[in-house]
């Protein structure tokens, strides 16, 4: 646990100091849970991006791609369900003023036990050594089973609670475990209510005639609206596929774990359209499909995992999550949603517009049902960039710390380092700069002893450093060294391009 957040704080703090990630508007202070973008990672992001996006709409010659405005009519937010139901349930701490989401209360109540039983359990495997058996510790030891119980027993009657909509039950719930805020230590609450998560903003000049707006809290629903328009202008038949990536707001109550869950961020979604009771299985094909694409970025396997919903929302009859191993732990990457025809049919009784496809094989008209892939690019990034960070021991006993970002997602794929600053080695640095920018971002870097220079790349995550000597003056050759296992080899100028091209290539990442 302690190694986890420790290797959290180092990716929050490495993510600053190579121009990753900044808090936003720093210079006063931050706003709470939003972020800004650094040299470096904007390159990273839109990397992270375009490989989604080639991956959904340049690969599959039924998925094309839309880009509708973060401002949508009023109604689509009363159609989708959001003005009524995407709410958080809120306590408030009479002493201390401090808001909180009521179920992440009772939640971290729950982690806190299971803290306790993990600590039992690592206390008794130091006492037993080696012939420490786990399973029957945690089956038979009555501390461990005390704090199992009461910790799955307030798990599970918040969610029945929160499933009846018991608001008053929540607070009961509170009351009854003793749970107490963590900053005044008290535990006089205010009752329970939703907080819808919208942000609302005006439209228009005058305050008497600006109309309420949402900021979108997904992108989804700017593919819904324009069903119609791209199926039949695209000639689109089902099944077919609409994506779009972009901003979406959420007012988080709890906002922490850095760019895990923020107020402004940005989603990379997919609303696929089948024929009614063909939902399922595309909602397997997709579940497949999206892993696999996680698991070609060559993070680690083990790394993944499904989570199937048991509560599901409103809109959906089959609900799953990509779970990533972040460094606070297994949480939601991905969602991957069998949305029924909701969407669609209520965008019709709210517009009065039929949002339908006429089948020419059924020869009929149907609203069409919808699986989703929903993933987050910041979170994305959150999963690339904490897995990539690696701290090694090297066999002289020094250490280093490497960004081993996949190549085709680092922001720069090579610095071109002439060996020194004279005898005409920038020169040939410079010519070798001017014929890979029109392919790759590249850098150039003179200053220090070379191996400084490579520890500088290793951290920023680049993967080829090429270095110019004086042996080139005479041979033509480089040498190429690569990031993560850090091999030599000698290669004549001209080949530099083709060595980087095997290791960026869309082609070889995902086939
Ligand atoms: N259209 C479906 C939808 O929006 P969601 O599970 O609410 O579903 C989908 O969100 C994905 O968006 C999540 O799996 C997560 O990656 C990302 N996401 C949601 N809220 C976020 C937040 N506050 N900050 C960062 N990413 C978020």
């Amino acid at each position: 646990m302690a190694q986890q957040e420790d290797h959290f704080k180092k990716v929050i703090s490495h993510a600053k100091e190579y121009g990753y990630i900044f808090g936003s508007s720093e210079i006063y202070d931050g706003l709470s849970a939003v972020y800004d973008y650094g040299q470096n990672g904007v390159e990273l992001k839109k990397n992270i991006r375009e490989y989604w996006w080639k991956s959904m709409v340049q690969m599959h010659e039924n998925i094309v791609g839309l880009d509708a405005a973060i401002f949508m009519h009023p109604t689509t937010w009363k159609a989708s369900g959001h003005v009524d139901a995407f709410s958080d349930p809120l306590i408030d701490n009479k002493d201390s003023k401090k808001r909180y989401r009521a179920d992440v209360l009772v939640e971290d109540y729950a982690e806190k036990l299971n803290q306790k039983a993990e600590k039992e359990i690592t206390k008794a495997a130091k006492r037993f050594g080696e012939s420490f058996d786990r399973a029957q510790y945690e089956a038979t030891n009555p501390r461990v089973l005390g704090y199992r119980t009461k910790q799955k027993d307030a798990t599970a009657r918040l969610a029945r609670l929160l499933e009846a909509d018991d608001l008053a039950g929540v607070k009961a719930l509170i009351e009854e475990l003793e749970i107490a805020c963590p900053l005044s230590g008290s535990k006089n609450w205010t009752d329970v209510r939703q907080f819808n998560l919208m942000f609302g903003t005006k439209l228009g000049a005058s305050a008497e005639t600006a109309t309420d707006l949402y900021l979108r809290p997904e992108t989804a629903q700017g593919i819904f609206v324009n069903f119609l328009n791209v199926q039949k202008t695209g000639r689109m038949k089902i099944p077919f596929g609409i994506a779009q990536t972009g901003k979406a707001f959420r007012n988080e109550i709890v906002a922490r774990q850095f760019i895990f869950r923020m107020r402004e961020f940005e989603q990379m979604e997919m609303q696929f359209f089948v024929r009614p009771g063909e939902e399922m299985k595309w909602y397997e094909y997709w579940k497949e499909t999206r892993l696999n694409w996680h698991k070609s970025l060559g993070l680690g396997e083990d790394n993944y995992r499904f989570h199937d919903h048991e509560k599901l929302a409103h809109y959906a009859n089959a609900a799953a999550d990509i779970e990533f191993n972040f460094p606070f732990g297994f949480k939601e990457l991905e969602g991957i949603h069998s949305r029924t025809d909701f969407d669609l049919k209520a965008h019709e009784e709210h517009s009065g517009k039929k949002l339908q496809f006429f089948d020419p094989e059924l020869n009929e008209n149907y609203v069409p049902y919808v699986v989703e892939t929903s993933i987050g690019l910041d979170r994305m990034f959150l999963a690339v960039f904490s897995k990539s960070l690696q701290e090694e021991q090297l066999e002289n006993g020094s250490s280093r710390v490497v960004l081993k970002l996949p190549a085709i997602l680092a922001p720069t794929k090579a610095a071109i380092l002439p060996l020194v600053k004279k005898d005409g080695l920038p020169e040939i640095a410079r010519k070798l700069m001017e014929d890979l920018k029109f392919d790759y971002n590249v850098v150039y870097d003179e200053k220090d002893a070379v191996g400084r220079r490579y520890r500088r790349q290793d951290a920023a995550g680049t993967p080829f450093c090429i270095t110019i000597d004086h042996d080139t003056k005479e041979d033509g050759m480089v040498t190429v060294r690569h990031r993560d296992s850090m091999k030599q080899e000698r290669v004549l100028i001209e080949k530099v391009k083709e060595i980087i091209e095997t290791q960026v290539s869309y082609k070889v990442w995902m086939s």
